[in-house]
């Protein structure tokens, strides 16, 4: 600990001897640090977003596909997964792609219906297995290390017919099933793992608020039953790897969470606390069961105590077995964030109590002060110190001794710009130069960062209306023709000398990750 401590201190004197030689870099004050040596660069990237081939060699329909084929307003006219950016049947141009770019990294995601299409274990898609092979296959040989995500919200239609997140009989031991199938076809050549993309957004949309597939509404309640089962499945799964196949894959697995910077509005002690809840509420409703093993107190007691005024004979809010906890408990070997933006957060007073809602458990009101940068959509600002003060804020709570990899990051447009180096690569670079700002004055442990996205792909409902590439996708062309832009060249500077401005001065941290 105290070594740990010397050290940091040893770097942030560094950085200021750094900063006090040189000054920084331009107007904006990008820091002129180089990132760690053997920080992890890469993209991140979504199945259904990409791959197309919706029901291709045996492939059947998940639940986006389904409410694309039976919810016409779901996507704009004509805009869906079933084409996509057609990766499918483009793994040699997309590999190519990530070369030139020189990233270390690609983060993908498997599409469960792939390779299991009624989402159990006695029916395995060896054609969809294929195609992952073939695609991790290639990434190895050119250097760039997969980072898989296994549920990126796009489960078999099949198992959601029978309840999807919301039968724990089912959920649980199938996913479990298909994790271990992962591990045992791909454990050799994949060392990064994420068991689930996202839970609050799918937990929270799919089955509560039914704003997100598969459209279910179950208000206070489903949310919750989901996240439930979401985690009990990580976690068996979690210990399977621990089991079967840590010993000779050495690999890590973990779970991306994303939450947005949720400042707190003002310096009351109100607002204060409305900040903390609803960073609870969004990061904690998961972090805190896989690194403490246990949904955070202040949300226990919050929906424990509702759930009693609403004359509920139980909490709305499920309750994890001793031997669920210590399964949880440390269920990760590294820890993530998908960040893009910021907000505020101001004390709100309860409503009288009613129909129970997750937005009234957390009870806070949420703002953007309206002189903040907007993109092309109103909630998504440019707001770069947030990204700085969330991964203080995850460090503080949960500790980063096993590394935060930022594991999706990406400035909104609509797609069509091709000379957006003040735009998009503006964006990085001044999130970039925050964290790096992190890195080096708060001492962060910050192992690496995936921008979303290399290419334009398929919005959850926005379709190509709404884009954050670095490519440019022709959707009106069958050969969905790919075009750089300019934040991709932008990017492909900054991976290939860590260093976001013309010249740099050496890092001293050296990152060992392999
Ligand atoms: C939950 O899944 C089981 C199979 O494990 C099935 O028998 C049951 O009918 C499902 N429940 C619902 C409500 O669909
Ligand atoms: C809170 O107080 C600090 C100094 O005490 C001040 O710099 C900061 O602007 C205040 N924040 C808000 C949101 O008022
Ligand atoms: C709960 O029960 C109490 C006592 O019967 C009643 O006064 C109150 O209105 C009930 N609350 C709700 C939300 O139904
Ligand atoms: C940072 O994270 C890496 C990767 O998990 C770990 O090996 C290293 O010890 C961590 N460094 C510190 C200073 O905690
Ligand atoms: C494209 O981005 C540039 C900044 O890089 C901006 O000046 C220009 O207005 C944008 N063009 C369009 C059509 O939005
Ligand atoms: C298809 O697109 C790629 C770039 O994505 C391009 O190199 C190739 O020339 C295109 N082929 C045709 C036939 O347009």
């Amino acid at each position: 600990m105290l070594l740990l401590r010397k050290m940091k201190l040893l770097v942030a004197c560094l950085y200021f001897i750094v900063a006090l030689q040189l000054g920084f870099a331009d107007d904006e004050e990008v820091s002129n640090i180089a990132f760690p040596d053997g920080f992890i660069w890469g993209y991140a990237s979504a199945a259904y977003q990409v791959e197309g081939g919706w029901d291709a060699d045996g492939k059947s329909e998940s639940i986006w596909d389904y409410d694309a084929h039976n919810n016409p307003s779901w996507f704009p006219e004509g805009q869906n997964g079933d084409v996509a950016c057609d990766a499918y049947h483009k793994t040699d141009e997309d590999v190519g792609l990530l070369v030139h770019q020189g990233v270390k990294a690609y983060r993908f995601s498997i599409s469960w219906p792939r390779v299991l299409p009624t989402g159990l274990i006695d029916n395995i898609n060896e054609q969809g297995i294929a195609y992952y092979k073939d695609l991790i296959t290639k990434l190895k040989a050119n250097n760039i290390e997969p980072i898989v995500t296994m549920h990126h919200w796009d489960h078999p239609r099949a198992l959601e017919e029978q309840g999807g997140f919301l039968n724990d009989s089912l959920i649980i031991p199938a996913f479990v099933d298909y994790a271990t199938l992962l591990w045992e076809r791909f454990g050799d050549d994949v060392k990064w793992w994420a068991t689930f993309n996202e839970p609050k957004q799918t937990c929270d949309g799919g089955y509560d608020t039914g704003g997100f597939s598969p459209r279910k509404t179950y208000s206070g309640r489903g949310g919750y039953i989901c996240a439930h089962n979401v985690l009990r499945a990580h976690a068996k799964a979690y210990r399977v790897y621990d089991e079967k196949f840590r010993a000779t894959q050495n690999g890590k697995v973990s779970m991306v969470l994303d939450t947005s910077w949720h400042g707190a509005g003002s310096n009351s002690t109100e607002d204060q606390i409305a900040a903390e809840r609803q960073l609870l509420f969004h990061y904690g409703w998961f972090a805190d069961p896989i690194v403490f093993g246990d949904y955070p107190d202040l949300m226990r007691q919050r929906v424990d105590e509702r759930s009693k005024l609403q004359n509920l004979t139980e909490s709305r809010l499920p309750t994890f077995t001793d031997e669920e906890k210590a399964e949880l408990k440390g269920s990760y070997d590294f820890l993530t964030i998908n960040m893009y933006t910021t907000d505020l957060a101001k004390w709100r007073d309860d409503d009288p109590i009613g129909e129970p809602s997750i937005y009234d458990d957390v009870g806070v009101t949420i703002y953007q002060p309206d002189d903040w940068e907007r993109s092309i959509s109103d909630y998504f600002r440019v707001v770069p110190w947030g990204a700085r003060a969330l991964v203080v804020w995850i460090k503080n709570r949960y500790g980063d001794d096993k590394g935060i990899l930022v594991t999706e990051n990406g400035y909104h447009d609509d797609g069509n710009n091709l000379t957006d180096l003040d735009t998009r690569g503006r964006f990085h670079k001044l999130y970039l130069s925050n964290l790096n700002d992190a890195i080096y004055i708060d001492g962060v442990n910050l192992t690496g960062y995936m921008a979303w996205s290399l290419m334009n792909d398929v919005e959850w409902y926005a379709g190509w209306l709404v884009n954050l590439g670095h490519y440019h996708v022709d959707f009106d062309s069958d050969n969905r023709t790919r075009t750089p832009k300019a934040s991709a060249e932008y990017y492909r500077k900054v991976v290939t000398t860590n260093c976001l401005v013309d010249s740099c001065t050496a890092s001293p941290i050296k990152l060992n990750l392999n």
